[in-house]
């Protein structure tokens, strides 16, 4: 028997959904409509920001098939470590080849934006390495509390600026299994 048993029921720890499975994918079938109808027929790289992006990325990424012709690369970056705020410092974990993305059309995926330094930082950085052109595309939105401009080119919702998990999103690198997205308890992320 495992000695990890924490308790019986995660669900306990949130105080609301935000979004259900139903309205997520409805959420990520506009975004892909969009990608389409901007990208028909086109080669387009797609470059997810791990970790919170994988779920929302996987999905995404079905729904442009057989439309877009899509690659796949992946940035590792992290702004909130374990925490609950955005630390507005960019640490680069996982970066990309230069040949991935030069002269080609980029869209970078993100789950969620907050200071938006992050996503700055990252379309910096990837037009400095020669795409052609990088789109940003995020599934949520924290319009209050961006730190600088931003153009999200594809976006899913704005949100309150409150800090959202599940559906890939963490808390302490937990809940990312959770197929919904919801706001915690007080008490689960003051601990
Ligand atoms: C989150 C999120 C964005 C970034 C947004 O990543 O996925 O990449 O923070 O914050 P910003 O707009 O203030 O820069 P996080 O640091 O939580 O890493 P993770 O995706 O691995 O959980």
């Amino acid at each position: 028997m495992s000695n990890c048993r924490i308790h019986e029921n995660f669900e306990a720890d949130f105080e609301k959904v935000l979004f259900d499975e139903e309205e997520l994918q409805g959420i990520v079938h506009k975004i892909s409509e969009e990608i389409k109808q901007d990208h028909r027929g086109e080669e387009i790289v797609l470059v997810v920001i791990l970790k919170g992006s994988f779920i929302f990325a996987a999905d995404l990424i079905r729904k442009l098939f057989p439309v877009c012709y899509v690659r796949v690369e992946f940035m590792q970056v992290s702004s909130y470590g374990d925490g609950a705020k955005s630390s507005g410092e960019l640490k680069l974990f996982l970066d990309i080849k230069p040949k991935a993305v030069k002269g080609k059309k980029v869209i970078v995926i993100d789950d969620v934006v907050d200071t938006a330094l992050t996503l700055s930082k990252i379309k910096k950085r990837i037009e400095s390495l020669g795409a052609q052109q990088v789109q940003i595309c995020a599934l949520l939105d924290k319009e209050e509390a961006h730190k600088i401009d931003i153009q999200i080119e594809y976006k899913g919702k704005s949100i309150l600026n409150e800090f959202v998990t599940g559906y890939g999103l963490d808390f302490g690198q937990k809940y990312r299994n959770c197929p919904y997205v919801g706001v915690l308890k007080k008490e689960v992320y003051e601990k």
